[in-house]
């Protein structure tokens, strides 16, 4: 297998779309409803390796009906944005974390690996072509979701002998454009101990559908997975926690689940913990937060936010995600009861305010860092 071929960006075909559409205004934007011109697609195959990448116009993919993919759930994929500056410059936000992500799923349901890098000099090259399409108000970007299934033309259940990367990339607004109230179950689980849930796997999400849908009757916005007779908080599937407690010494401590094979390795989740932790060693300061912080990755029980409720020391609540950026969570329906969560002023509490402007500050390229990429 050392001489099948890797992806690469050289051997690039590029086809225009005679029939552009314009963007629309970016206030009519839908997550996730509106698609740019043009797509990337990469096929693969266990005699050749990766071919001919190949930019084309937007439009569907052709594939039997008994595609591997369609029957069990072989696919993966990735969500990664690009951003306008105000000095009209493209930005990405550490992509390199995304292209290994990528991989590391690709591994586990024995789909090919490639060179990321390559991926992301081809993603570089899509975004550029429909660069008209990156929105330039704030709040807005242009979501990317690279995607790899499997191709296999037949029943078995075997590592495929055809795959298929493709890259679609879509404007959007906020993913939570609502204030967010979560509903923490113990009737559905997402992942389990040896499981899917720290891959970025389709098969993670389906079955999330239906109790979703149920939540949704119920009046929250999302499901918040817990695990285990403690109900460890695990994640909202969407995006992972944080929980900010005031110690009894007044400490305020910032606790977000470990990584335990249960929760996905969150490039927004690694992000604030690293720009939290530079605040605390006064490497980068961050105004508005105490410099005494205390930084955990740890199990943290809905006991434990019930009881921090109670006593007034849940002091804030929050998810991170490349899709819901930071979006400040109001409310917990459990067990019977609605779990209060201050949020503060302008419906953001001091540390997701904190973070959020931030992480946004460098996503838009308004704070040099090494984490933005120019495309
Ligand atoms: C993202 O944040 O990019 C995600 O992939 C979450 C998604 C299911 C919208």
């Amino acid at each position: 297998t050392e001489l099948l071929s890797d992806i690469q960006p050289g051997r690039l075909v590029v086809t225009k779309n005679e029939h552009p559409t314009p963007p629309p205004p970016s206030s009519t934007l839908v997550f996730g409803h509106t698609f740019t011109d043009h797509m990337l697609t990469i096929p693969w195959d266990t005699t050749n390796g990766w071919g001919e990448p190949h930019i084309k116009p937007y439009g569907p993919l052709q594939l039997e009906p008994s595609s591997s993919v369609l029957h069990y759930a072989q696919t993966l994929f990735e969500g990664m944005k690009a951003y306008h500056t105000v000095d009209g410059r493209l930005l990405m936000f550490r992509p390199d974390m995304n292209m290994k992500r990528m991989n590391r799923s690709a591994e586990r349901i024995a789909l090919p690996n490639f060179n990321g890098e390559g991926l992301l000099e081809l993603i570089k090259q899509l975004v550029r072509i429909d660069r008209h399409w990156v929105p330039k108000e704030p709040g807005h970007s242009l979501y990317i979701r690279p995607t790899l299934i499997a191709n296999q033309r037949a029943i078995g259940v075997t590592p495929p002998n055809e795959a298929l990367l493709f890259v679609i990339l879509s404007p959007v607004g906020p993913y939570f454009p609502k204030p967010v109230t979560l509903y923490a179950t113990t009737e559905f689980i997402r992942a389990a101990p040896g499981g899917t849930g720290s891959f970025k796997l389709g098969v993670n999400y389906a079955p999330a559908v239906m109790p979703q849908k149920m939540v949704a009757e119920k009046g929250y916005s999302q499901n918040l997975w817990l695990h285990g007779p403690e109900h460890y908080l695990t994640e909202v599937g969407t995006m992972n926690m944080f929980v900010v407690f005031k110690l009894e010494d007044g400490t305020i401590e910032v606790v977000t689940p470990p990584l335990d094979g249960m929760i996905l390795p969150g490039v927004t989740r690694d992000s604030v913990l690293q720009l939290l932790r530079d605040h605390v060693s006064g490497s980068q300061t961050l105004k508005g937060l105490p410099q005494k912080l205390k930084i955990t990755e740890r199990p943290v029980t809905m006991k434990e936010v019930q009881d921090a409720s109670r006593a007034g020391n849940l002091v804030e609540l929050f998810g991170a995600g490349t899709a819901a950026v930071i979006s400040p969570v109001h409310q917990i329906g459990y067990q019977g009861e609605d779990i209060p969560i201050p949020t503060g002023d302008g419906g953001m509490g001091d540390v997701a305010r904190t973070i959020r402007e931030q992480l946004v500050g460098i996503q838009w390229g308004q704070i040099a860092h090494p984490w933005s990429v120019s495309v």
